[in-house]
């Protein structure tokens, strides 16, 4: 009988057609020969898919997770078993044991580091600057990783190029916003096993994430209200259809919040005495710094744990937090993260680009880089092939008249 964390991996591998073509390629090319790969990423069946192309490409792999809450501990087991991969992740471990994980993976002095929120690369830079000269360079996945990069590069402080992985195409309109929407609700409706449709639910943040959001909502028959800070987002939410006010105002009127800014304090204490009764608060941003959990186990009269929710009674009302703050896509018991075939994409190109690095880092200087052009275009290729679906070429004609600029009425 196969473990249960190996069936998770084989599962996610059947929807993952653009990953395998990839981890083909690899096989025969072994780009990454002779090189260790330092991950910190969710550690869960997706995730070891990505690992195990890399080891195909020939990379020894040193793994371990980027929130305390996401590791899924059998797969963390089964991806030991695999060969040159080496992990260190558990599920609910003490801010201790993450770092300390962290630091396993940094003592491995890998050539190559992948992100989620980029705690490798602060680590390295702040406590095993020793190690910097062995890097070719990084990759980021997610926004606040990339907004935490480029506040770094606009200081210098940056040593090594990292690509940022987030901000293409490939990524956003899919992982962000389909990923993101569908997962955070699926999760908050297992874990509190309530109903959407008819609901007011909150989306604080209307960028890619929250895009996603308000639409799954909406589809199941909620009634969405957006709160922004940007004045084009908040018309942008305004003209989709759906409710913009302040959280103020919001704080009020909603049943459930989630929280996708990527900023902090975003629902503090004096949301929280406007809240109804019974209110439900998540967070699908990629820190526990958007809901002031701090506030709440301070002032709270009581507070009652189930599996995933955590009920902070404070003057006789409840208010419901799920997953302690943090991702709740990810953070519940029942949390599993993106679709598997959303994360096919983001993985694909983690993966190319982790090759890029391999193949280009050297002569690339410190500082964030964009996704080349050619990678995004060659993920999206290869999905539309396993699709089975056909696009259209431009024609030479096409091509020519889009360049050119003496063509007038
Ligand atoms: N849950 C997941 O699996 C997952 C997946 C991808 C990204 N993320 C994380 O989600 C967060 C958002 O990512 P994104 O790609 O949507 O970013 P984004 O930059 O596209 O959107 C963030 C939006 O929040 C708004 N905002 C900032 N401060 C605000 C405040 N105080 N109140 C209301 N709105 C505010 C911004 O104006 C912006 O429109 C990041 O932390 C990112 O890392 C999570």
């Amino acid at each position: 009988m196969m473990d249960s964390g190996t069936l998770k991996i084989e599962w996610a591998a059947q929807y993952m057609p653009v990953l395998a073509a990839i981890k083909k390629q690899f096989a025969k090319d072994k780009p990454f020969a002779g090189m260790t790969v330092g991950m910190a990423l969710h550690v869960e069946a997706k995730t070891a898919n990505l690992v195990s192309a890399l080891a195909a490409g020939g990379a020894t792999v040193h793994i371990t997770g980027c929130n305390p809450l996401s590791t899924q501990d059998d797969v963390a087991e089964a991806l030991n078993r695999i060969k040159n991969v080496h992990c260190y992740a558990k599920r609910a471990c003490t801010v201790k044991e993450y770092y300390a994980a962290i630091e396993k993976v940094l003592s491995a002095s890998p050539a190559i580091t992948i992100d989620d929120g980029m705690d490798l690369i602060h680590y390295l830079h702040t406590k095993r600057r020793d190690l910097i000269k062995n890097i070719i360079g990084g990759c980021e996945e997610t926004t606040t990783g990339i907004h935490r990069l480029r506040a770094m590069a606009a200081e210098g402080k940056l040593e090594f190029p990292v690509i940022a992985v987030n901000d293409t195409p490939m990524k956003r309109f899919f992982d962000n916003v389909h990923g993101t929407g569908e997962s955070a609700l699926s999760s908050i409706m297992i874990t509190t096993n309530t109903l959407v449709a008819g609901k007011y639910v909150v989306v604080a943040g209307y960028g890619y994430c929250g895009r996603g959001l308000a639409r799954k909502a909406h589809g199941l028959g909620a009634k969405v209200i957006v709160t922004e800070v940007d004045p084009r987002r908040a018309l942008e939410a305004h003209m989709d259809g759906f409710m913009v006010m302040t959280m103020d105002k919001a704080a009020e009127a909603g049943d459930i919040f989630i929280t996708t800014t990527g900023n902090t304090s975003v629902i503090t204490a004096r949301h929280f005495k406007k809240l109804k009764d019974g209110a439900i608060l998540a967070n699908a941003g990629h820190f526990n710094v958007e809901i002031d959990m701090d506030y709440l186990a301070k002032y709270a009269d009581r507070v009652i744990r189930r599996d995933g929710i955590e009920t902070f009674v404070i003057r006789k009302k409840s208010i419901h937090v799920l997953a302690e703050g943090r991702l709740v896509n990810l953070a519940t018991p029942k949390g599993m993260g993106h679709p598997i075939e959303v994360m096919d994409l983001s993985f694909a190109l983690q993966a190319l680009c982790a090759r890029y690095i391999a193949e280009n880092g050297r002569d690339l200087t410190g500082g964030v880089y964009e996704v080349p052009q050619e990678i995004d275009e060659q993920v999206a290729r290869l999905k539309i092939s396993s699709l089975g679906l056909a696009i259209d070429e431009m024609s030479k004609e096409q091509k020519a008249y889009l360049c050119s600029w003496d063509i007038g009425t």
